[in-house]
């Protein structure tokens, strides 16, 4: 219907419909499908009057979309369950766009196609009326997948090679959409190296597949893998890939690295006693959860807390700021890198090895040193630098102005600054009010649960890395 019916109409509606299609991001034959849709839904009576197409459920007629999918049907015998596949798909409320290759038309019709799919196949690179209406590049790009299915040998190949001497390969060659094959040959042609070459090369460029499956074969005594998946095999894995992509809308880290250091350090003074403070780690664990919740692989490197190990996440336990700094190095590298640990300034200069004991000379003088500083270590890093690296500044005055001065001296990109004074609270505490200091100025959040700091903290990098990815 769709093509036909926008190629029909007058200029002056096309180029109104061409607008309304260009501003809203769907096709013009969407438009045309939405606008029947209205309208059938003003005058239910009327609409009533007309009758349904058989066969065609009435959720796929009138309701849009809610995803698309590119049809491409290679030749080979297995073309024919191609019709039960766009049956199948339309059942589910998914739009089915149709291009048929050349060798195709010699097992199933573009006509049949066209009946069952509710809309012409696209069969000609240079075919004029195609082009104006919908092009090769739009065809290419105005779905939310391609599925090849039969993928003939012969397809396969021309795609692994980056042809474009049809239709078919040039829509492949030029969308910016993930393709699913579902592979259809006869048992030699698939075990074929060259086969199993492109198959090899197609998967890295991410390339999807369906089947095949082991089974009789058209030809006489043929048997072995290469029958193409059955329609509702590859509805499935459709449906797989479908789930999968709004499940990483909501994991906007998904694929993405965070480390995070959490909790106070302790610095022996002898096996009993040590230098300590009072962080609790709940804002570093806070944050671990966090990017966990947003899909990250997060690795926290934890000093002595009585938390429990968030769930999902790699936490490794350490005890001294030098036990820190190494954990963090042998985690790298990692996208981002969150410094919320109260790291122990000094050490002594040579723990006891045993306890010391009271010996009527007064109390002992206990030399410290400073310890490394790791966020100014990582910040500093020439290869393995994170993209975002975040420290927090614990003040107890002048908050900003310190904050600002400890961003400059450790190199990080963020400064998370909180006040720890008694009258703040943060310390130990379950609230915190931060203020993010970076590059682009300062910014103050109000109070809130560490849990909210730390979810508000990981969404701003979250959309920080994808803005460095771009
Ligand atoms: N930090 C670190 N290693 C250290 C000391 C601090 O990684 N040896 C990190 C903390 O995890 C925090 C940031 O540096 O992200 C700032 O910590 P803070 O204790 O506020 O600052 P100091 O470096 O101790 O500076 P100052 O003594 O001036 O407050």
């Amino acid at each position: 219907m769709g093509s036909l019916t926008v190629r029909n109409l007058p200029e002056s509606v096309k180029k109104r419909l061409r607008l309304r299609a260009a501003a809203s991001g769907r096709s013009m034959e969407e438009e045309v499908r939405l606008l029947l849709a209205e309208g059938a839904a003003d005058a239910p009576a009327k609409a009533a009057r007309m009758p349904e197409p058989a066969g065609r459920p009435e959720a796929a007629q009138t309701a849009p979309a809610a995803r698309r999918v590119l049809l491409v049907i290679a030749g080979g015998i297995a073309a024919y369950k191609s019709l039960d596949l766009i049956r199948r798909l339309r059942e589910r409320g998914i739009a089915v766009r149709v291009v048929m290759t050349r060798a195709a038309q010699e097992f199933v019709t573009p006509m049949s196609v066209g009946a069952i799919a509710g809309e012409k196949p696209f069969i000609e690179l240079f075919d004029q009326h195609s082009e104006f209406d919908v092009g090769h590049i739009r065809l290419a790009r105005d779905n939310d997948l391609i599925v090849v299915a039969p993928a003939t040998a012969d397809i396969m190949a021309r795609m692994a090679n980056g042809h474009a001497d049809d239709l078919a390969t040039a829509v492949l060659l030029a969308t910016n959409q993930r393709v699913l094959l579902a592979p259809a040959m006869n048992p030699a042609m698939w075990a074929n190296k060259a086969t199993q070459r492109n198959l090899k090369i197609l998967r890295a460029d991410g390339v999807l597949t369906a089947g095949p499956n082991a089974g009789e074969m058209a030809e006489s005594g043929e048997a072995g893998l290469g029958r193409m998946a059955e329609p509702l095999e590859i509805v499935a894995a459709i449906e797989k890939h479908f789930d999968a992509g709004a499940e990483t809308q909501n994991k906007p880290l998904a694929g993405k690295h965070v480390l995070i250091t959490a909790g106070p350090t302790h610095e022996p003074i002898d096996p009993v006693r040590y230098i300590a403070n009072r962080s609790s780690g709940k804002q570093g664990y806070a944050i671990a959860r966090a990017a966990a919740d947003l899909g990250a692989s997060v690795t926290l490197i934890s000093g002595p807390v009585t938390l429990p190990d968030p769930p999902g996440v790699k936490t490794v336990r350490v005890e001294s700021a030098r036990d820190m700094l190494k954990a963090t190095e042998q985690a790298l590298p990692a996208d981002a890198a969150i410094f919320a640990a109260a790291v122990a300034d000094w050490r002594t200069a040579d723990a006891g090895e045993q306890k010391l004991k009271k010996d009527g000379s007064g109390p002992p003088q206990l030399a410290l040193v400073e310890n490394p500083d790791i966020l100014a270590t990582v910040s500093k890093l020439k290869s393995k630098r994170p993209t975002l690296v975040v420290g927090f500044a614990a003040e107890t005055e002048k908050v900003i102005e310190h904050a600002k001065a400890k961003l400059k001296r450790k190199g990080c990109d963020w400064i998370v600054a909180n006040d720890v004074s008694a009258e703040g609270g943060a310390m130990g505490g379950d609230d915190n009010a931060v203020h993010i200091i970076s590059a682009a100025g300062v910014e103050s959040w109000p109070s809130q649960s560490k849990d909210g700091v730390a979810r508000q903290l990981v969404a701003r990098i979250a959309t920080e890395l994808d803005g460095a990815s771009k």
